[in-house]
């Protein structure tokens, strides 16, 4: 497939016949390939990759010349690695209604199983790797194609990418067409760490080899701003500081930090969620139009939009941030334990799991509309959305009796869960007297489509197997993304900042509600 077909694999009608979406109505399929996870015996590859691929072959998207390696540090074998992966697709399989193993599917699967064990810096474990490939490029017909899949600790990256390289299996072999690598994230660990990362994977490989994952772009509802916006008349109009007052984006957890704390203490709700998640969602609300779906079109609007945001100084990160860390609390009926309190967590960790923030967005279209962030573990409910408040109408022509109810009108795109769009307005409220109210507009996915949405994973993977890169990050948006963020990381480091307690199961400290009341706002409670 042509790589520059983009993200959105087929119009749903035509909505979305408009020369932006041209040559999208392409069915997908990829071809055959090796799919070599690093990291396969960890917890990603069982929850999330492998019930993609099972997924992938039971909708008729994978080649039957497809065959999935693990190589790992713990010795699986062959038949360890099939059977571990059998059970996290009957585990997958158990998550979804009346879900059941497509056996079908699975047998498709079944045969292509293999594992390698050994160091992630030991040149032996790729030579070994290289043989299997081989091996299967000759007996299963993967047809000389890769797709290498590094889902190990960050701090091996650069490691597997050099011993690919020195095995020489960092292009395709014979016949094949294609040797990508999908990175997971982090990609660094502030600006400079990223900068040296990139500089070391480009040693070995050329940048349209490089998948840099963000799993949030692989949603639909995420894409689904693109479509909002951009198949639209109704709403771009409206889409600037002409009509726009704030914009409040939450990806919002229940969960704690379960049994993540080694890779959690490390990173935090910045480098976690901020710098990749919520700054994506950031760049989507904010874009300019692209000129086509094309890959290239919508990164550089993408990385545009990132530049545009203002870095905070110093002093701005003290006043217009909020750092802070769950304590115990109540949540979903049951006691739950603070942050310090879980495995794995020192007991003077300044780890923050919650961050809001305010930033600008410093361009024609933004100017002077403040965007509140937010993002926090053990908040009462998980969910991620975007809400845009317009600005109140220049006059009321009702007694302000009249329209106390009457709030801001608001379109808030609803990620995740309940995935849809609302939109609040007012309505005069039946009877005699003529009082206003906000009633709200719902369109619910559910509810208007019959399709099943594809998991992120399942889309990405797909995507890299057929050369799309436009959901994955290219280099110029990390570095964007890390600009945004270092000041943080610096002022924090210089300044040691406690992250202040929040309850487990309330909406984050009340410093964060200080933040919107300073100017006259307040946090949604989704
Ligand atoms: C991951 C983070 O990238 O995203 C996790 O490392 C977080 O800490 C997860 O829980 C959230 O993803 P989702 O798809 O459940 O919103």
């Amino acid at each position: 497939m042509d790589a520059s077909a983009g993200v959105l694999g087929r119009p749903a009608d035509d909505a979305l016949a408009h020369p932006l979406f041209e040559g999208l109505g392409v069915d997908r399929a990829a071809s055959p390939a090796a799919v070599v996870i690093f990291g396969a015996s960890g917890d990603l590859t069982s929850r999330k990759l492998m019930p993609a691929l099972q997924a992938l072959a039971s909708r008729g998207q994978l080649s039957p010349g497809t065959a999935i390696v693990g190589v790992g540090r713990t010795d699986l074998g062959d038949e360890g690695f099939r059977r571990q992966m059998r059970q996290a697709v009957e585990a997958a399989g158990g998550r979804r209604p009346g879900g059941k193993v497509d056996e079908q599917a699975w047998a498709q699967l079944e045969e292509g199983f293999r594992y390698v064990a050994g160091g992630y810096d030991d040149l032996a474990t790729y030579k070994r790797l290289g043989e299997v490939l081989e091996d299967l490029d000759r007996d299963h017909g993967t047809a000389g194609n890769r797709l290498h899949y590094l889902s190990t600790p960050p701090g091996v990256f650069s490691a597997v990418v050099h011993q690919l390289g020195a095995a020489g299996l960092h292009h395709p072999a014979r016949g094949g067409q294609f040797c990508r690598v999908v990175i997971e994230k982090p990609f660094g660990r502030d600006l400079d760490s990223a900068r040296r990362l990139d500089h070391e994977l480009h040693e070995v490989l050329e940048e349209d080899q490089i998948y840099r994952i963000d799993h949030y772009l692989g949603k639909e509802t995420v894409q689904n701003v693109l479509a909002l916006r951009f198949a639209n008349t109704i709403f771009e109009p409206v889409w600037s500081r002409q009509y726009v007052d704030s914009v409040q984006i939450t990806v919002a957890e229940s969960e704690g930090v379960g049994h993540r704390a080694g890779f959690y203490e490390q990173a935090g709700a910045l480098r976690d969620i901020v710098q990749n998640h919520l700054l994506q969602v950031l760049a989507l609300t904010v874009m300019e139009p692209p000129a086509s779906m094309s890959p290239t079109g919508i990164r550089n609007e993408k990385v545009k939009a990132l530049d545009a945001v203002d870095v905070l100084e110093p002093h701005e990160v003290l006043s217009d941030t909020v750092r802070a860390q769950y304590g115990g609390g109540w949540l979903g009926g049951e006691d739950v334990p603070g942050y310090l309190e879980e495995d794995g967590v020192a007991p003077d960790s300044r780890t923050e799991t919650y961050l809001a923030m305010r930033l600008r967005v410093d361009n024609w279209r933004w100017a002077g509309v403040p965007f509140y962030l937010r993002t926090g573990k053990r908040l009462p409910k998980r969910v991620t959305e975007v809400a845009l408040e317009f600005s109140r109408v220049p006059h009321l022509p009702f007694a302000p009796t009249q329209a106390v109810q009457l709030g801001p009108n608001a379109l808030v795109l609803r990620i995740q869960p309940d995935e849809g769009i609302t939109l609040r307005f007012g309505a005069k409220v039946p009877g005699q007297a003529f009082d206003v109210r906000t009633v709200s507009m719902d369109f619910s996915y559910g509810a208007a489509f019959l399709e099943e949405a594809p998991e992120a994973y399942e889309r990405l993977l797909l995507d890299a197997l057929l050369g799309d890169p436009t959901l994955f990050i290219r280099t110029d948006e990390v570095e964007q993304a890390w600009r945004i963020a270092q000041p943080l990381l610096e002022t924090w480091a210089e300044k040691p900042v406690l992250p202040v307690p929040y309850e487990a199961g309330t909406w984050g400290p009340v410093e964060a509600d200080r933040l919107l009341e300073a100017d006259g706002r307040r946090w949604r409670q989704p």
